[in-house]
């Protein structure tokens, strides 16, 4: 992989993963998703993140293809990440919930396939099947999303591998800050989802006053924020120019200020699914 805007991170398999991922939940059917990622892929891109759940593998491949197709760019600059869901867990069902994902999205070995949900009693069968499929080079790297400390310490006691990436809710509103220390702790990159807080916040006083002084816009400082954490961050939009803006929060600087100001923002806002109560 080239160095891509925003550069990488080095995964605990030792696989690079640029910093910024373009989020496709819910970015519609059909043309909405293959347009996004088009966009996406010509602004400098080089991250897509779906899964199967979302309906919407077999545009994200589609657009990827006529990117290669058309721009002379090729498969492998592009990291692509989907996800296993709930109702296809267990050792066999992974497996072949695996080889119907890369058929749909039509490009090869993928990336990063992550379990989407500790789904209980099922994920540690479902966990070893995703680490056959790394062991056997048919995915690139493992992971989970919507892991807790809890489920985190469980995998690390009773598998072999430790997942590379724990994709999970973060921004400054929801900082996770143990989760976090626990991913640190255990060399697993946290990835984070709805880093925007899906555009509910925007208006959040402190943060229009960091953006407002910094001359950049209140979603580019919720971005500069997971990047100033370590996170890799997947923000979601359909919007070209939008797109291009969340690209561009590479080149904020927040001082010491801005940081001290947006970590005191931190007050358990959930915009998705919370797992605590997940046994
Ligand atoms: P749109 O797709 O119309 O751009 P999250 O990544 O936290 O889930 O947030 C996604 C939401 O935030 C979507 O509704 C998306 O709308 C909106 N969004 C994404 N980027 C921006 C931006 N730079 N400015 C304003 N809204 C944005």
């Amino acid at each position: 992989m080239s160095n891509p805007i925003g550069g990488t991170v080095t995964l605990r398999s030792g696989v690079r993963m640029p910093r910024i991922g373009l989020g496709v939940f819910r970015a519609g059917a059909g043309a909405a998703t293959r347009d996004s990622v088009r966009a996406a892929l010509d602004c400098g891109y080089r991250h897509v993140d779906t899964a199967a759940i979302y309906r919407n593998e077999t545009e994200v491949g589609e657009a990827i293809r006529a990117w290669c197709d058309e721009t002379g760019g090729h498969r492998a600059e592009v990291f692509v990440t989907t996800k296993l869901w709930n109702d296809d867990h267990g050792y066999d069902e992974a497996l072949r919930a695996y080889e119907r994902s890369e058929r749909a999205l039509g490009i090869g070995p993928l990336d990063l396939y992550l379990l989407h949900w500790p789904v209980p009693e099922r994920r540690l069968e479902s966990w070893r099947a995703l680490e056959r499929l790394r062991v056997e080079g048919r995915c690139r790297s493992i992971g989970v999303s919507n892991f807790t400390t809890r489920h985190l310490e469980e995998l690390a006691r009773r598998s072999e591998t430790l997942p590379d990436v724990n994709q999970v809710e973060l921004h400054p509103f929801l900082a996770q800050r143990e989760l976090v220390a626990t991913c640190q702790r255990l060399g697993i990159q946290p990835v984070a989802y709805s880093p925007l807080a899906k555009g509910r916040l925007f208006g959040d006083p402190v943060l229009s006053a960091v953006a407002r002084r910094l001359g950049a816009t209140p979603a580019q400082v919720m971005l500069g924020w997971c990047l100033e954490q370590g996170h890799v961050i997947l923000p979601k939009s359909t919007n070209p120019g939008r797109i291009a803006e969340n690209l561009a929060a590479f080149a904020l600087k927040l001082d010491a200020e801005a940081l001290a100001r947006l970590d005191a923002c931190d007050r358990g806002v959930r915009t998705a699914w919370d797992p605590t109560e997940v046994p």
